[in-house]
């Protein structure tokens, strides 16, 4: 059971504005003691290099970048060599059709994606499909916006060579049923590419069990540093990749007109890496395995229908996603434009998200300009929904009065 009132004293923000409802943690979740103090103390005693100092700081810092990579990989359960690090889940899905996809797509192949995909997922594989010839094709979604089985197998042809979907929608919070779809894209011969931004901070996900090919994920949605992100790539293929960065670290021996790299993951890292925030977000992956990635899935979706419960009292509500699985809504009030809904959270302290949350396929599908979104994590409370339902309930009053 998740013991809420005492994982909230881990973190300062929360300690310090007790009046706040933070449910914008889709969008970054907030950080505990043990994350920044794994930071601080990078730049407190070290503060140095990594991998090229032959000093004592030097090799110190190298190892606790190197064993964060480590802990991260053992976190999705994948092998070191298979942890690349990036910015974000943003550069981690565009490294994919960057290197991968330029290297290995040929015109008149078939890319299969979704409208449920954040902007990272699919706009990579759309430029990469106007550069190149190739089809992008968007599996139908069901009349509750879902990617099913079916609708996929519909879609999925020996044509097919890459499948890039999300794994939980970071508007609807629906789980894609991708471990099914990974099997059907393989036995056709494609390769997927897994978007887990939304699900790695809230769900045991095992890339062994997927048999995924590709899958990216952010620092700071799971309470780690922003400015660091996880591209987990099978062996084989990270071998074979090209590296579309080019500079110090990743070079083996340079010559004036040619080059050799060193091995995967380290061709992809190109310059001085994010060292700090890499030895945080392998902090916050200790922290979030030790509150408990089932209990944390279960917590969040009671708190989520404790919510929905609220929102279907008030008049004027339109849910959008109300069947989802995960802690994440995505709603609409009648007559009400999102950003000034927002506004009355904002004076209330409760944090939320207004707009197309960087995925306007599906708000188009939605056939809405925005949407108000409230997501949750384990330190949020059922005081916090009381606060988001009294909210939404006060801005319907509010904007309908005119
Ligand atoms: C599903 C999904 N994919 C990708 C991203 C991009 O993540 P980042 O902005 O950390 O690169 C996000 C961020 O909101 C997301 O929700």
């Amino acid at each position: 059971m998740i013991n809420v009132d005492k994982l909230r004293l881990d973190f300062p923000v929360l300690r310090n504005n007790p009046k706040l409802a933070y449910l914008d943690n889709a969008a970054s979740a907030i950080k505990p003691d043990c994350v920044i103090n794994a930071v601080n103390d990078y730049y407190t005693r070290l503060g140095v290099n990594v991998h090229r100092g032959v000093y004592k700081m030097s090799y110190e810092a190298t190892d606790l970048y190197e064993e964060a990579r480590h802990t991260i990989a053992k976190f999705i359960n994948a092998d070191f060599e298979n942890i690349v690090f990036t910015r974000g889940a943003s550069s981690a899905l565009n490294l994919v059709a960057q290197s991968y996809g330029y290297a290995f797509l040929k015109p008149g192949d078939e890319i299969i994606t979704s409208e449920l995909e954040h902007h990272s997922s699919h706009m990579p594989w759309v430029s990469l499909a106007k550069n190149i010839g190739c089809k992008v094709i968007y599996v139908p979604l069901d009349k509750e916006g879902r990617i099913t089985i079916d609708a996929f197998k519909a879609c999925l042809s020996n044509k097919t060579k890459m499948v890039a979907l999300t794994y939980v929608s970071n508007v609807m919070g629906y789980i894609t049923p991708i471990k099914e779809i990974i099997k059907l894209a393989h036995e056709v011969g494609a390769l997927v590419s897994v978007d887990a931004a939304q699900a790695v901070p809230h769900m045991k996900v095992d890339v062994k069990a997927l048999d995924c090919d590709f899958l990216s994920f952010s620092g700071h949605k799971i309470c780690g540093p922003t400015g660091v992100g996880v591209l987990y790539g099978k062996k084989e293929l990270l071998e074979k990749m090209p590296p579309v960065e080019f500079g110090g670290d990743m070079a083996d021996t340079v010559y004036k007109d040619d080059m050799t790299f060193k091995e995967a993951p380290y061709k992809f890292e190109t310059g001085t890496p994010i060292i700090a925030s890499v030895i945080g977000l392998a902090k916050a992956c200790e922290y979030i395995e030790a509150v408990g990635l089932d209990e944390i899935a279960k917590y969040e979706y009671l708190l989520k229908e404790e919510a929905i419960k609220g929102l279907k009292e008030i008049p004027g509500v339109i849910i959008h996603n109300e069947t989802c699985e995960t802690g994440i809504i995505s709603f609409n009030i009648e007559g009400v434009h999102p950003h000034d809904a927002a506004s009355v959270y904002d004076k209330n302290d409760v944090c939320i998200r207004a707009g197309h949350h960087c995925a306007q396929l599906i708000t188009s599908w939605l056939d809405t300009i925005g949407t108000i979104r409230a997501s949750f994590y384990f330190y949020n409370t059922l005081d916090d929904v009381k606060k988001f339902v009294s909210t939404t309930k006060e801005a319907s009053e509010f904007f309908n009065m005119f």
